[in-house]
């Protein structure tokens, strides 16, 4: 059995420093891994990205994170993910991680995802450019996560977005900005790959089990909705526990 600890949407600002902490000192205890799905800082600022290093650097489990959207506001990913793997955690954007875990072997494939919507409710690649390039973003972006998955060779595979692949774990937020918290093509690139389990963030207002029209386990673990420091779901190989 595999035990992964996940949570999203902290969005640590400079002020939040040492809040998470005395709850993530015991993890060791209780999970394997810690996955991160994204929105850790509130702005995306290198600052805040030092916060969140100093809160889950250093744990004694190994920490996998993608990042969210807030993460890209001040348009530094690439400084704020720096900062992050100068603390040891592994950042995810359309690439893989493998770890050991007690003999057996876990990989988690990582993206941030983005919105475009559900099947029968969701945007085209049609008109506008701007349109083309909002779903062309989606669909690199699930793509890029189905490639990753595929490559994936382990006992159990874990999908690790921001954004979410269902509508189901958005049940709460208004159904008007459903087509900005997810994608359905985020769930096919999941069903298509055997994956155990699917972990995301971003709906502050959703609530946290759904599950891929495949019947994947999708969990949104966005801290507004978990209420808790983090939650752990156990995986078996061929079975998800909960
Ligand atoms: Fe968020
Ligand atoms: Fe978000």
């Amino acid at each position: 059995m595999i035990r992964i600890a996940a949570v999203g949407d902290v969005h640590l600002g400079e002020d939040a420093r040492g809040r998470l902490r005395p709850a993530l000192e015991e993890l060791g205890d209780c999970a394997d891994v810690l996955l991160l799905a994204g929105d850790l800082t509130r702005h995306g600022t290198v600052s805040e990205a030092r916060v969140v290093a100093d809160e889950f650097g250093g744990l004694p489990v190994p920490v996998v994170a993608v990042l969210g959207n807030h993460d890209h506001h001040d348009d530094k990913p690439h400084e704020v993910s720096a900062v992050l793997r100068d603390a040891g955690i592994t950042v995810l954007e359309g690439d893989t991680t493998t770890i050991d875990v007690n003999g057996h072997t876990l990989g988690v494939a990582g993206v941030k995802g983005f919105g475009g919507g559900f099947a029968g409710k969701c945007g085209s690649a049609f008109g506008e450019p701007e349109m083309k390039a909002f779903i062309r973003h989606t669909t690199e972006i699930a793509d890029s996560l189905r490639a990753a998955l595929g490559r994936l060779d382990t006992d159990v595979k874990v999908a690790l977005t921001h954004y979410a692949p269902v509508p189901d774990t958005l049940r709460g937020e208004p159904p008007e900005i459903y087509p900005f918290l997810g994608s359905y093509l985020l769930g096919e690139a999941i069903d298509a790959n055997n994956t155990h389990l699917a972990v995301h963030g971003h709906a502050h207002f959703g609530n946290e089990h759904g599950m891929t029209p495949g019947g994947v386990r999708v969990r949104n673990v966005a801290q507004p909705v978990i209420r808790s420091a983090y939650t752990v779901y156990c995986v078996e190989p061929a079975v998800v526990e909960v």
